[in-house]
C-alpha cells in the first residue's frame, strides 16, 4: 500500500528493549512530528515529561505495577493533559480562563492522546517500539508529586520507547464489519460477530510464542469490566482542577 499504512500494520507493543539508547536527534524528530498531530482547537494542550532519573523511573515503575520496562527502557515519556498554558495564555490576554468543564477535560484528555499516538507511530516508522503505560495511573498523586506537575495538568499514561529486543506477533484486532456502521448505530449486540472474534483471539493467544494461554477477547474483557476501576480517579482529577461540569 504505503510505508505509513505498512508501519499501522506493524505495531504491536514492545516491552523488552536492547540497551543501545536513543540518539538526541532522533528523539527531537519524532517528537517534533508528534506535535504535528490536530489539536482541539489549536489549544495544544499536551505537555511531555521525559523521565531520565533513575530514581524517578524506579518509583514510576513500582507504582505502575510493577512494569519493570518503565525502569529500562531507554527513552520513558509521560502525556499530560495540560490546561495549565491555556489559563496562562488568559493571563497574559488579561482574562480569566473559566475552569472546570467537562469538555475541557476532553479536549485535554484527546490532545495528549493524539500526541502520543503520533510518537509511537513515529517512533516504529524509525525502526523503535514501545508500549503505553496507563498504570501510572495507579497512583497519579505520586506521579504528580515525583515530577511536579502542577494543579491543571494531569498525567493521562506514560509510553516506553526504544529499540525492540523482542518480536511478539501482532494482536488480532476486532474485524472492520464489527466496528463500522454505516449511517447509523446498527445492530449493537452482535453475538455471532464476537464469537467469530473469539475463535481468532484464542488461537493467537494458544499459538503465541510467549505467555501462550487458553483466553479469548469476551472473557479478558469480562473479567476486567466487572471489577472497579481506578475509583481514585475522579478526587484526584477534582483536585488538580479538572471537574466535571
Ligand atoms: C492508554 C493505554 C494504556 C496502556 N497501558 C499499558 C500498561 O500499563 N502496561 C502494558 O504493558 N501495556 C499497556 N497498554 C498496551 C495494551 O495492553 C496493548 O496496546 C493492547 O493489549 C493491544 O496490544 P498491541 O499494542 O500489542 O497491539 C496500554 C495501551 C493503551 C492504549
Amino acid at each position: 500500500m504505503n510505508q505509513v499504512i505498512e508501519v499501522m500494520g506493524q505495531h504491536r507493543s514492545i516491552r523488552k528493549f536492547k540497551e543501545k539508547p536513543v540518539e538526541e536527534k532522533l528523539v527531537r524528530t519524532i517528537l517534533e512530528a508528534a506535535q504535528c498531530a490536530s489539536t482541539s482547537n489549536f489549544i495544544q494542550a499536551c505537555t511531555i515529561i521525559r523521565v531520565n532519573d533513575p530514581d524517578k523511573r524506579a518509583q514510576i515503575a513500582e507504582l505502575a505495577g510493577p512494569q519493570p520496562w518503565v525502569a529500562q527502557c531507554p527513552l520513558f515519556l509521560v502525556f499530560c493533559a495540560d490546561l495549565k498554558r491555556s489559563d496562562q495564555a488568559c493571563g497574559m490576554c488579561g482574562l480569566e480562563m473559566v475552569k472546570g468543564y467537562t469538555e475541557q477535560f476532553i479536549i485535554a484528555t484527546v490532545d495528549a492522546a493524539l500526541v502520543a499516538q503520533n510518537t509511537m507511530l513515529a517512533a516504529e516508522s524509525l525502526g523503535l517500539g514501545g508500549v503505553y503505560i496507563g498504570g501510572i495511573r495507579n497512583d497519579p498523586q505520586k506521579v504528580c508529586d515525583l515530577l511536579e506537575i502542577p494543579d491543571l495538568v494531569y498525567p493521562v499514561f506514560g509510553m516506553c520507547l526504544g529499540y525492540p529486543d523482542d518480536d511478539p506477533e501482532r494482536k488480532p484486532r476486532l474485524p472492520l464489519e464489527i466496528v463500522l456502521k454505516e449511517d447509523r448505530y446498527a445492530d449493537p449486540s452482535d453475538d455471532n460477530g464476537l464469537s467469530v472474534y473469539d475463535q481468532t483471539c484464542c488461537e493467537y493467544y494458544g499459538q503465541r510464542g510467549s505467555a501462550n494461554r487458553d483466553d479469548n477477547w469476551t472473557q479478558q474483557i469480562g473479567r476486567m469490566m466487572c471489577k472497579e476501576m481506578r475509583p481514585h480517579m475522579k478526587a484526584f482529577l477534582e483536585k488538580k482542577g479538572f471537574e466535571m461540569k
